[in-house]
């Protein structure tokens, strides 16, 4: 199986090409060939890479800074993610398109469910739920995956800043009433390798396409997530940090937060039998391999 990933520094990008087996070839097509600016390039680089399946991953991240640059955030989480679609579709393979927990306003009770009604609060929400739109009309053979808080040993994420923060501060305060559930980069790549070899072996199984959600599993707050980070490197040796509780209100951004991120991943767990690790597990892993210098 031939997995094209697009992005090749990205968090996710990084944890897929990670996953590279006999059995399966990872291949990363970034913006030395294909910029998701410059349309006319993506679909000669995506055939050039011979996929099976294509994973698009490459998005535009900055969510405070899409406040400001809502119509670049649309080029490319939207507009450009409907093009790799539409090349999948050409070269008759899959798309497995990656979205977020941001689709949502954060007002429900419960987790969310697939079948939710989306309201976005920010203009990154709005450009990826627009994206989960045009994916879907230009490949019907898709699979849109919402997932929330990724950290990795790669890029930038929560998980990272911490443990930077964490080294010159004994107190770090920390918003405590936005709760979702931290995802590995690494369990979603995994759980992408499962899913491309499901879609493959089964082309005509309706119920496999559409939308999922994909998170870690448990709940926590960002502080909580912060606490946990701290504990882990604190048993590799750093000095302990106090997470002080705060309110989003008291740290105010750009961009506002959905105070519910959490994603009821019970359909992926039905349809796929998958279903992620305990976030605390996960992160417990990657401060591990990032304290060994790994
Ligand atoms: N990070 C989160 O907490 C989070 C939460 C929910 C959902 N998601 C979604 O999950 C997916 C993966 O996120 P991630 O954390 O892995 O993202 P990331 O680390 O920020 O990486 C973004 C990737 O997009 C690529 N990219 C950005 N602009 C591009 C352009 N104009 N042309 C081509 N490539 C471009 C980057 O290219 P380079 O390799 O050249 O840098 C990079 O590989 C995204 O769809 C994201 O929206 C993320």
């Amino acid at each position: 199986m031939r997995i094209v990933v697009t992005g090749t520094r990205g968090q996710l990008a990084q944890s897929l090409l990670a996953c590279e087996t006999a059995d399966i070839s990872l291949i990363a097509v970034g913006r030395v060939s294909m910029d998701f600016e410059k349309l006319q390039t993506i679909a000669p680089a995506l055939a050039s890479a011979q996929p099976d399946v294509i994973v698009n991953a490459a998005a535009y991240t900055a969510v405070d800074q899409a406040e400001a640059e809502e119509a670049r955030a649309f080029r490319i989480n939207s507009t450009a993610a409907g093009a790799v679609a539409a090349a999948a579709r050409k070269l008759n393979v899959p798309v497995i398109h990656l979205s977020t927990d941001y689709v949502f306003d954060g007002r429900a009770d419960a987790p969310y469910r697939e079948t939710d009604a989306t309201s976005p609060l920010n203009a990154y929400g709005r450009s990826k739920l627009a994206g989960e739109k045009t994916v879907a009309t230009a490949n019907p053979d898709h699979v849109i995956l919402r997932t929330s808080w990724i950290y990795s040993p790669f890029g930038q994420n929560f998980l990272k800043t911490m443990l930077r923060l964490g080294e010159t501060r004994n107190e770090i305060s920390v918003v405590a009433d936005q709760y979702g559930c931290p995802t590995a980069a690494a369990d979603i790549a995994a759980a992408i390798v499962a899913v491309a070899s499901t879609l493959l072996a089964k082309r005509d199984d309706a119920r496999l396409r559409g939308t999922f959600h994909l998170t870690g599993s448990g709940e926590a707050t960002w502080a909580e997530f912060a606490q946990t980070i701290f504990d882990e490197a604190a048993k590799h040796g750093r000095g302990r940090v106090n997470v002080i509780p705060i309110t989003a209100a008291e740290y105010p951004t750009a961009a506002a937060r959905p105070n519910n991120s959490r994603l009821n991943c019970d359909k992926l767990s039905d349809v796929y039998g998958l279903r992620l690790p305990d976030w605390r597990h996960s992160v417990c892993t990657c401060v591990a391999r990032l304290m060994s210098g790994a």
